[in-house]
């Protein structure tokens, strides 16, 4: 069961691969969770890695890798029995959170940060009521809809222009922004097509015209003192999205005092609301000293993949640290900037060229994911670079990744 206190001293970690191990099981095995479990291999934890598809980024750096499908709650179950992990750590939205629960609820092993968060945070209707209705957070205006009918007398409500979302979907699949009644019938079919499951039901968004968008990581891990749960900030991450996918990121994002103050309390009253331990990315939208709470991720972002390069731990330790019950240290290092490399073609097992380039852009670092097979638009690495400002960083950071050329190895 998740407990809310957690003394550090009392903590004990086993030897991998014996009957004592510290276990975790990372659901979802992509590029952010292979940097949790990289970080969680440094710690002496044994690491079981699963994912829908073999040989993905965390497949190759974990003790074992499982292929399931985990939406398929029946399989999930059986998996945890025989792993017997201590700790579940989803890594991805689309999981039969519901087995999540039961597994949480019978005290088989803690899921983080809570089942509950895993529930309301993979569906936007869960965690908008949440944030705007329970918590009387700032938001978008919002209305749901489980028909044509029904979308058009929603946007009769809310006006152009406005964002239409399946209620179960991410990286932007599904969703359209809509400035005319033109574009209705065109954003409800592309949401049906492109929601996660034919959920049928979208959320119809008032469009913020905002200044900046950014994602605050947001801590709650053990005190060191106390042992009881804390929020820890890191500094806020500014970043552009093209199309629902982020493709350039940077920290710290310059914000007004005020602005700053919103929105770490924004951030400490939803977190805490879902409650466990473990880092959130906290989306929020920004203009003057207004904050918008947009969504969140109970679990690393990917526009936080510069802390690899900025923070003294970055987003992906600082999780391992958090969960695990140890104390974190959010602080920033020096200013930094991400930028996405894409396959820029469809092909398994693709080669890369230029990596030394990229490596010689002065301040710059790379990460490739190994990913078996590349899509035009499918993120294969990330390059992350410090400068003396964020655009500094930003120029290393792109021009690293506009080195590294994917090629075709037939
Ligand atoms: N109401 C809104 N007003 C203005 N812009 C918005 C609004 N909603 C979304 N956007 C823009 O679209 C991006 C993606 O939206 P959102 O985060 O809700 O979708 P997502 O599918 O969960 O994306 P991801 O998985 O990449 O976080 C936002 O980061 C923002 O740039
Ligand atoms: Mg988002």
């Amino acid at each position: 069961m998740q407990t809310d206190s957690f003394r550090p001293d009392a903590l004990r970690i086993g030897t991998p691969l014996s009957a004592n191990a510290t276990r975790v099981m990372l659901l979802g095995a992509g590029e952010l969770g292979k940097e949790v479990i990289i970080a969680l291999q440094r710690l002496g934890v044994e690491v079981i890695a699963v994912d829908r598809y073999a040989n993905a980024p965390g497949h190759q750096v974990a003790h074992r890798a499982h292929v399931i499908d985990m939406t398929d709650a029946a399989a999930l179950r059986a998996l945890v029995e025989k792993e017997q992990p201590h700790l579940i750590v989803p890594e991805i939205e689309a999981i039969a959170t519901d087995a999540l629960a039961d597994i949480e609820a019978a005290g088989v092993a803690t899921v983080i940060p809570t089942a509950r968060a895993t529930q309301l945070t993979m569906n936007r209707e869960g965690i908008r009521r949440l944030a705007a209705e329970e918590l009387g957070l700032p938001t978008s205006p919002y209305a749901f809809a489980q028909s044509l009918d029904e979308m058009k007398a929603a946007i009769a409500k809310i006006g152009f222009p406005c964002v239409v979302k399946p209620v179960m979907s991410s990286s932007g699949k599904g969703q359209s922004v809509l400035r005319s009644d033109a574009d209705i019938e065109p954003a409800w079919n592309y949401a049906m097509a492109g929601g996660r499951v034919n959920h049928g039901r979208v959320i119809v968004e008032g469009f913020i015209d905002f200044e900046y968008e950014i994602t605050q990581l947001t801590v709650r891990a053990a005190d060191p003192e106390s042992g009881e749960t804390q929020t820890y900030f890191c500094d806020p991450i500014g970043h552009v999205q093209v199309a629902g996918d982020y493709v350039e990121s940077w920290q710290p994002q310059p914000m007004s005092p005020a602005a700053l103050e919103k929105a770490r309390d924004v951030a400490a009253k939803v977190t805490t609301a879902l409650g466990g331990r473990g880092l959130f990315g906290v989306e929020l939208f920004v203009r003057g000293d207004n904050v918008w709470f947009s969504e969140v991720s109970p679990r690393p972002h990917d526009t936080g993949l510069v802390t690899l390069a900025t923070q003294r731990f970055s987003e992906f330790e600082l999780h391992a640290r958090a969960i695990l019950g140890l104390p974190v240290d959010t602080a920033l290092r020096e200013s930094g900037a991400s930028a996405v490399i894409y396959g820029g073609l469809d092909e398994a097992g693709i080669a890369f060229e230029g990596v030394g380039e990229a490596l010689a852009v002065p301040g710059a670092d790379l990460r490739l994911f190994g990913k078996p097979e590349s899509f035009v638009k499918r993120r294969m690495g990330v390059a992350v670079a410090t400068g003396a400002d964020i655009g500094e960083a930003l120029k290393r950071a792109k021009l690293a990744a506009s080195k590294v050329r994917p090629v075709s190895a037939k």
